[in-house]
């Protein structure tokens, strides 16, 4: 490890290179307008923006739906009660074993991701432990490494969201007092400024991982450090647009909160090499990933909205929604955003082909390496429908809204294909117009007659209770307020309180076309914070009032954390 100190910051303050100079101007700046922007702090007395995002015309059809609403609400009561008798403060409960794991860094991440959950639903007892737990949480130990990505959107976002609740006057004042929401905002800067040395490397692009003792940016610990430099998949640590386009949103909400400036300015020049790139992608609006986090140079050719990727285009569109219109930078964020739209729509959306079995076509979207076209699709990539639909209403794009909605429809379908009626993590599909040979063909028998049946085969048969459908649902409810993507979600939901619901919480599936295995061994022994934070928050919001956190004046991270939208 010692060895590879010499890429880091001293070196480059020795020999500047040209390619940092787009930088430095980007650089000089984003201060210029971020002091311009905070010189005068007024945190309180900023009223809440307001766009016109939602359907418009309900005629009453937007009210509650009692008892779905309500049943969503139990299960995440039971989810809560399950943990906090038997895990409480550990970061996640194992929920068919009741034990528990702490992978992220033992701070009680279901507590700090669940919270706003709680706080929206109106769970108060239940959000009252919650804040106990949390101004307790001592944020500057941690005897793991830190990963930003994950601790930025999963804390930082849900430390940030409650105050933003609290504000907005959604918590009563005997669940969070003024003292308390002081307390949350100030181990929300505790956390950030324990996070600031990811943000040291030349190119701004944040380390991999913080170590809390030493506090200085580590690589990821599969980075590959012998003395021998082709052992190395790359000469340094090389990330995915995620993980350096995902903490803006949540910064400028910190920088909005306190006036300090600095959390903005970090996130922002963070994704600066995406936006402000020198090096030219084929296609429009879209970085070829991973970048190597010292110049901000691509060294692969991977280009796609799936894992890895996906939350980079997702934030360009929110941070326009979420950050006063002035800002110069939001033209650049919207241009980027809609060019990077279509040109998924025109590059990786493909139809599949009809089956034997199954002639209808659907709409999926692959991924792209070099100059080769990869078929397949991961359930996180479901969330580009909502996304999409989101941007097609904010900037006024009906091609976009038309494209959302046949992606939706793809990801509904491969839903209703499975007898569980839960999609798998991935699948791959025979494109209907092929791009040369498709790279993945059913291999097995199973796979063969699953693409015989429904057009697609599973290629990852699992279901990690993750919310990517239902989220786009959320948000093609509350934008076309077309009922039957309320009666989708209800599908899905069910469907995950008959297969998933396990003793000790929600469990994720083996296989989502299993229906025979009986016990636990159906069951994968995990349940992951985002269950609570995302999975059953979207399903509660399609099911509650369309006024109860509107998208005419909310912002949802992409780990589902409501933020304010401010002039
Ligand atoms: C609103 O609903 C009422 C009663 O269901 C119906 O009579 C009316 O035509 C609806 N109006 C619109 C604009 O859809
Ligand atoms: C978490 O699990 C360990 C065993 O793996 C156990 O010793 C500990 O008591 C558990 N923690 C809680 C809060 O239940
Ligand atoms: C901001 O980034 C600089 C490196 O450019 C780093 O030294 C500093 O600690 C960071 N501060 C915060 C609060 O992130």
């Amino acid at each position: 490890m010692p060895g590879f100190r010499r890429w880091g910051k001293s070196k480059f303050e020795r020999n500047p290179e040209s390619s940092f100079k787009l930088l430095a101007a980007i650089i000089v700046i984003t201060l210029y307008l971020l002091i311009k922007e905070f010189q005068h702090p007024t945190v309180r007395d900023r009223g809440t923006r307001s766009v016109q995002i939602q359907h418009a015309h309900w005629n009453g059809t937007g009210k509650a739906h009692e008892t779905r609403a309500k049943s969503v609400r139990d299960a995440m009561r039971y989810t809560f009660w399950k943990y906090r008798e038997n895990a409480w403060g550990c970061d996640d409960i194992l929920p068919v074993s009741g034990g528990n794991s702490t992978s992220r860094n033992g701070w009680g991440a279901f507590i700090v991701d669940s919270a706003s959950t709680l706080a929206l639903m109106g769970l108060w007892d239940e959000l009252a432990h919650s804040v106990e737990h949390i101004l307790a949480i001592d944020f500057t130990e941690s005897t793991d490494l830190v990963d930003p990505f994950e601790t930025t959107i999963r804390y930082l976002g849900g430390l940030l969201s409650i105050v933003e609740l609290y504000d907005a006057g959604l918590i009563p004042e005997d669940i969070v007092h003024i003292e308390a929401r002081d307390v949350i905002l100030e181990h929300a800067v505790t956390l950030a400024v324990k996070l600031a040395p990811a943000y040291d490397t030349p190119s701004g692009m944040p380390w991999p991982r913080v170590d809390f003792d030493t506090e200085e940016g580590e690589p990821d610990p599969s980075f590959i450090f012998a003395e021998d430099a082709d052992k190395r998949e790359y000469d340094h640590p090389a990330i995915g647009p995620a993980r350096t386009g995902s903490s803006v949103l949540e910064n400028r909400v910190l920088t909005r909160l306190t006036g300090d400036a600095i959390y903005a300015q970090n996130a922002t020049l963070a994704w600066a090499p995406l936006l402000w790139s020198k090096w030219a992608t084929p296609w429009a609006g879209m970085v070829d990933a991973p970048i190597d986090i010292m110049t901000g140079e691509p060294v692969g050719r991977s280009r796609h909205w799936d894992g890895g990727h996906d939350s980079y285009y997702e934030y360009l569109l929110k941070m326009t929604l979420l950050a006063p219109p002035a800002d110069p930078h939001m033209d650049v964020y919207r241009k980027r955003f809609t060019d990077a739209a279509y040109s998924l729509r025109e590059h990786l959306s493909s139809r599949s082909a009809p089956a034997p079995d199954h002639i209808m076509q659907h709409l999926f979207i692959g991924r792209q390496d070099d100059t080769q076209y990869e078929n397949q699709q991961s359930h996180l990539a479901c969330f580009a429908p909502g996304t999409l639909l989101l941007a097609s209403k904010h900037y006024e794009q009906p091609y976009l809204r038309t494209f959302a909605l046949a992606l939706l429809e793809g990801c509904r379908h491969t839903y209703t294909s499975t007898p569980t009626n839960i999609g798998p993590e991935s699948w791959s599909w025979i494109p209907k117009f092929s791009y040369d040979d498709p790279l993945y063909l059913p291999e097995t028998t199973r796979q063969r007659e699953e693409a015989i049946t429904s057009g697609f085969w599973s290629t990852e048969p699992q279901y990690k209770g993750r919310p990517e459908y239902v989220e786009s649902l959320f948000y093609a409810w509350r934008i076309t307020g077309e009922q039957r993507y309320r009666d989708w979600a209800w599908e899905a939901f069910a469907a995950m309180e008959e297969h998933c619901k396990a003793p000790f919480g929600y469990a994720q599936l083996a296989d989502v076309y299993d229906t025979q295995t009986v016990g636990e061994s159906k069951w994968v022994d995990m349940q992951e914070s985002y269950w609570a934070a995302e999975t059953l928050k979207y399903l509660w919001l399609t099911f509650t009032d369309v006024e109860v956190a509107s998208l005419n004046s909310w912002v949802f991270s992409t780990e589902g954390h409501p933020f304010r939208m401010i002039r």
